[in-house]
């Protein structure tokens, strides 16, 4: 579980959306100034749509040529498919800013199968921190979480098996779709990591795991050090004890967990 979390609550998801952009900003330029360039994350489902399409009316040519774009995970189905988070990422934001090609490392899903996906998917991030010079580090990490509290494509019922991979196939019949996902070896390294939690179907897990702690994937992100920071609308709020110690931040009620 995460030592130092910080969650912040908005009324909707147009002011919430409108703070992420401020707090996205916000990192990403300091890490341009810090190592001139910005190495992010995103989730894919559905929740992060309505936030990528406000991040695509950001349309600073030098921001977006200092922007490096992975993803956390990805179905392996065809970059067509209405399945493909990468797809999702392209039509809400790829398609809208000046970002180079080359900043854009989606998880492979033309190969011969996910496990030759996932053996790309690893070297390609391995040799694009290598050429940095740097250890596998993101900037910021975004991501969603499942009403079973899964992360990225991290289950409940099917976690990766070798902890030192940054990459991994999870493939089980109860999981729709063979995927491919960041480890919690790669997503711990995270510098910032952002939970995007909207609607009503996600309030019991998110009191369950910010009440109750229960041990889900979500709640495995950044065992034992790092600040995860929880951004949720009211809706997916709704089950949580009043918070006794809070201050309005902006648009934002800020929970001190
Ligand atoms: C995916 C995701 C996954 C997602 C959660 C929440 O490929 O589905 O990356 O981890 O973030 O399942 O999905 P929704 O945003 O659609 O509720």
């Amino acid at each position: 579980m995460p030592i130092d979390r910080e969650l912040f609550i908005f009324d909707t998801t147009h002011k919430l959306t409108n703070h992420l952009l401020k707090y996205l900003l916000n990192i990403a330029e300091n890490a341009i100034k810090a190592r001139g360039r910005f190495i992010v994350a995103l989730a894919g489902g559905k929740t992060p749509i309505e936030f990528y399409a406000k991040l695509a009316g950001f349309e600073d040519l030098e921001f977006w040529s200092n922007v490096h774009i992975f993803q956390t995970d990805e179905r392996f189905v065809p970059v067509d498919s209405a399945e493909s988070n990468y797809r999702m990422m392209k039509e809400s934001l790829l398609d809208f800013v000046p970002i180079p090609l080359v900043n854009v490392h989606p998880f492979m899903t033309e190969a011969k199968d996910v496990q030759e996906a996932t053996r790309v998917s690893q070297k390609d991030m391995r040799e694009f921190f290598i050429d940095l010079e740097c250890e596998p580090y993101f900037d910021l990490v975004i991501l969603g979480i499942g009403e079973d509290g899964h992360t990225a494509s991290l289950f409940p019922t099917c976690l990766p098996q070798n902890n030192k991979e940054l990459v991994a196939v999870i493939d089980n019949s109860a999981i729709r779709n063979q995927r491919i996902t960041l480890t919690f070896e790669a997503i711990n390294k995270a510098k910032n990591i952002l939970f995007l939690v909207t609607g009503e179907d996600k309030a019991n897990i998110m009191r369950l795991i910010l009440e109750q702690n229960v041990d889900v994937p979500a709640n495995r992100v950044l065992v034992g050090k790092g600040k995860a920071v929880y951004f949720l609308d009211k809706d997916a709020a709704r089950r949580l004890a009043t918070p006794k110690n809070f201050e309005h931040d902006g648009d934002a009620v800020k929970v001190i967990i």
